[in-house]
């Protein structure tokens, strides 16, 4: 079967969503933390375990509040990795500290957890792993690190909701953790985030920042008898309308994880031939890891064939895309960063090698059918 047109990503409604954004308008409110930020809150805290959870506009949000609440400045360095999105690091940024990048594993490209030492200066302030994929970082090692060296862990967790490390939702080991919403996302409202606070001591004042450097989140639960500004904050909180529509998919999330499942293992289980004839590498799931199948990407020999592989889809309907370009070699990245000298070869060579195809919730098996016999006819030419 041929398509015209094979998505790479595609928003869906996988139940109540429209009867509840309609509901929130027949509520008579539709600006932030109403009816359903608190539903969602409630829901994501018994789903992850975390202590607190606090919904946001975006998982870019929940990073520059943790930046935030960690009272990070001029001078001041947190270690992340170059291959992750430019929200990790902005956040750093946007507090006037500096990012240093850590180069990745090369097979699950999360932070490579035993090039992290030697990165650690008497400025480092804290850590930040990204869980790629919704595989989660060798998070154990990561906080005996930290600890030894008095830093604060902020997760990016923007892929990982519906993710388990060692049975602990990814998001809720270190001091803070980040989720996404985005329409890219497994469970989506168009743009939203949520905060993790699992370190006890920071809750309030996140509460104030999200809140316009407020003290209205207290102020409605009758704690004081008016609100005024009491500390740096910004417009962090999402509308109701948007988390009506995510409440809905938070109802939905196993469901939605398994369909995500099938369409990851359908891959697996086509493309494994490809493997063993060392034509191309599938990143490998760590076995204290449950994954949430965020996304599938195949990593070719070299630059040439990723690139001509991915002309080849496009002229098949089939969109594929590849990412991240690495940050430490980005105009903001060279100017706002630091390597420490290093060379980062693992992120380099994944950046230039890497192609991810087709996932989502209603993605068809004839679909994926035409998608892995079109990679096929691609190493057949
Ligand atoms: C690793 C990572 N961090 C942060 C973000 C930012 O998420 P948002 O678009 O919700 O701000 C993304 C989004 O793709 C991401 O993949």
């Amino acid at each position: 079967m041929k398509f015209n047109n094979v998505a790479f990503n595609k928003p869906f409604i996988s139940g109540k969503e429209l009867y509840y954004i309609a509901d929130s308008v027949m509520k008579e409110q539709i600006s932030g933390n109403g009816y359903y930020t608190k539903l969602c809150e409630s829901r994501l805290a018994k789903i992850t375990h975390a202590n607190k959870i606090l919904m946001t506009n975006s998982c870019t949000s929940a990073l520059e509040m943790s930046c935030l609440l960690l009272d990070l400045k001029p001078g001041d360095e947190v270690i992340l990795p170059s291959f992750t999105f430019v929200s990790t690091a902005n956040a750093v940024v946007l507090r006037g500290a500096t990012p240093v990048f850590c180069d990745i594993r090369g097979d699950t490209l999360n932070l490579d957890e035993e090039k992290l030492q030697e990165l650690i200066s008497n400025k480092t302030k804290a850590i930040i792993p990204v869980h790629y994929a919704g595989q989660s970082c060798e998070m154990h090692s990561i906080i005996e690190l930290a600890k030894r060296y008095g830093l604060s862990v902020i997760e990016d967790a923007a892929q990982s909701v519906g993710a388990y490390h060692h049975g602990q939702h990814a998001g809720t080991l270190g001091d803070l953790g980040c989720f996404s919403f985005h329409e890219t996302k497994n469970i989506m409202c168009g743009e939203g985030g949520a905060l993790a606070i699992n370190n006890p001591d920071l809750i309030e004042r996140a509460e104030i920042i999200r809140e316009k450097g407020t003290n209205r989140e207290a102020f409605f639960r009758q704690e004081t008898n008016r609100y005024t500004w009491v500390d740096i904050g910004s417009s962090y909180l999402p509308s109701e309308l948007q988390m009506a529509f995510l409440f809905a998919q938070l109802e939905n999330l196993d469901q939605i994880t398994a369909k995500r499942k099938a369409a990851v293992e359908y891959y697996y289980i086509h493309l494994r031939p490809l493997v063993e004839k060392k034509l191309i590498t599938i990143p490998k799931t760590l076995e204290h890891n449950d994954v949430n199948y965020h996304l599938f990407a195949i990593i070719c020999r070299n630059k040439d064939e990723r690139d001509s592989l991915l002309s080849y889809l496009r002229n098949r309907a089939i969109t594929s895309v590849f990412h991240y370009i690495p940050l430490h070699s980005s105009p903001a990245g060279e100017r706002y960063g630091d390597t420490k000298g290093n060379k980062l070869s693992v992120t380099e060579h994944v950046s230039d090698c890497i192609l991810r195809i087709p996932v989502y919730f209603d993605i068809s098996t004839e679909e994926q059918s035409y998608i892995v016999h079109s990679i096929y006819e691609f190493f057949q030419r």
